[in-house]
């Protein structure tokens, strides 16, 4: 990647977990029954052939990583974690009766927040009440997100026993003085003992978070923290590029000052450092900021273009209906998204009085699914097509000349009929998608809404 090519493609761009992208939702169409039909259509549709998948958002965490941009509420309070689940099922039952028919559950994640905050009695309660009403798909992928310094051997045994075969570690930086800043303090020796123990209990994929561009963070740290994690050897890592998403409220990003922040060729320089190890040590990359070895299932689906992704974040194949269950989560029903509401407090008064706690949401038009597919493919196998160019071209203000553009930079080459993302153009893709963005072309946002591309 060259300066001259950050220079001009680091600007503000959504990371496309959807299309349209949350800030471009309209509101005006969307309402509570709108979506329930558009749900149900969707589960006639896909139920028995596909399954569903479901996001449980459990927001607690003990302490504040000042660099989070995640949905989450600071607490010791652990009493806090049974009346959260019996929400969260009671949620689920609204959900299940509206449906009718029993659902075929292809995928759980467990997200947040931190799922491992939980004690395991209440984490088993939650997948047992969630059973109740639903039956596994026989090729079921579950997954959870573990914080190392929290995440027992007992907390991985009953997931294991009840089916998760998948979990995530943040690990950020090994650097004490980048952990410092992020007030995130978690030696090696916890992300170690975590992994082992997932290890032996029979985990097939086990993944580390690191993150590029954080305050403080040199070359070297960068360099240590993937020698230190090659060590351990997780089946899948996922390189972010630090969001600084100040404006997010009550993250306390504010913990160390903007001057900290590597940028430009700074964090040009970690990122490349930081790719070229992954190569060297058999990472593939398998989407935006994702790489696994070529054991895991997420490069199996990549490699056979089954790869999805979701509000979840990647997963190895399509289910036309994810549930977002908890408070903030975000539900798909292909043809429609809804979010719940944002606090806790909010959540709980809404169940009270038996509706499901949605916030806003979206109806897809037509042109919303055409353009959401080509994101899809650009995210999930690095090139799209389509049949009739011309057509679609002009309903796109600039597509082609913008287009021409990156192909001249070298980030995409033309094929039949479409568009391939070239190696120099992978750490772009979110710009590449942003050419196909007619919302965000038609209406460019007045306020700060996305981080930086890169
Ligand atoms: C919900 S956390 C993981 C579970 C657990 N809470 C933990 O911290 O270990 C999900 C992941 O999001 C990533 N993340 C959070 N805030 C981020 C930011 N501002 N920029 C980039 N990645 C971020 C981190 O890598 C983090 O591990
Ligand atoms: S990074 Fe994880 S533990 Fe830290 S505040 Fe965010 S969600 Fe909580």
């Amino acid at each position: 990647m060259t300066n001259s090519l950050l220079q001009k493609y680091n600007v503000p761009g959504p990371r496309y977990t959807s299309y349209p992208t949350v800030p471009y939702w309209n509101e005006d169409n969307f309402t509570y029954e709108a979506w329930l039909d558009t749900l149900k259509k969707s589960f006639i549709e896909s139920n028995t052939s596909e399954g569903i998948s479901l996001y449980i958002h459990l927001p607690f965490c003990e302490s504040m990583c000042t660099f989070c941009g995640c949905n989450k509420r600071i607490t010791k309070n652990h009493d806090l974690e049974n009346p959260y689940i019996q929400a969260v099922l009671k949620e689920w039952d609204l959900y299940c009766d509206i449906l009718e028919k029993r659902p075929i559950i292809k995928e759980i994640h467990l997200g947040g927040g931190t799922p491992t905050f939980f004690s395991t009695q209440n984490l088993e309660t939650l997948i047992l009440g969630i059973f109740k009403k639903a039956d596994k798909a026989s090729q079921h992928e579950f997954s959870f997100e573990g914080h190392p310094n929290n995440t027992t051997k007992e907390h991985l045994q009953k997931l294991y026993d009840l089916g998760f075969r998948r979990v995530s570690f943040g690990v950020q930086d090994y650097s004490e003085k980048v952990q410092n800043a992020i007030h995130r303090i978690q030696p090696f020796l916890n992300v170690a003992k975590v992994t082992l123990w997932a290890r032996e209990i029979g985990y097939t994929s086990i993944g580390h978070d690191i993150i590029f561009g954080l305050p403080f963070q040199e070359k070297e740290d960068v360099i240590d923290t993937i020698e230190k994690t090659k060590s351990l050897q997780p089946d899948r890592l996922a390189f972010y590029s630090y969001a600084h998403v100040p404006w997010i409220k009550g993250n306390g990003q504010r913990g160390f000052n903007d001057e900290d922040i590597p940028k430009d060729d700074k964090k040009r320089e970690l990122y490349e450092i930081g790719k070229q190890l992954l190569y060297e040590n058999e990472y593939h990359e398998i989407g935006m900021d994702h790489f696994a070895l070529q054991t895991d299932s997420l490069f199996e689906s990549f490699r056979d273009r089954k790869l999805h992704r979701n509000f979840m974040g990647y997963s190895s194949s399509k289910t036309q209906v994810m549930i977002g269950l908890g408070v903030s989560s975000i539900s798909d029903s292909w043809y429609s998204f809804a979010q719940n509401v944002k606090t806790i407090e909010e959540y709980y008064a809404i169940l009270a009085t038996n509706k499901i706690p949605i916030l806003r949401g979206h109806l897809l038009t037509n042109e919303d699914l055409i353009i959401r597919n080509h994101i899809l493919n650009l995210m999930c196998q690095f090139e799209t097509s389509w049949t009739d160019a011309k057509e679609y071209f002009n309903e796109i203000p600039d597509i082609v000349i913008q287009l021409k553009e990156m192909e001249r930079d070298g980030l995409i080459e033309f094929i039949s009929n479409g568009v391939r993302v070239t190696e120099v153009g992978k750490p772009f893709v979110r710009n590449i998608c942003m050419a196909f963005d007619v919302l965000l072309k038609r209406k460019a946002p007045d306020t700060a809404l996305f981080s930086m591309t890169i």
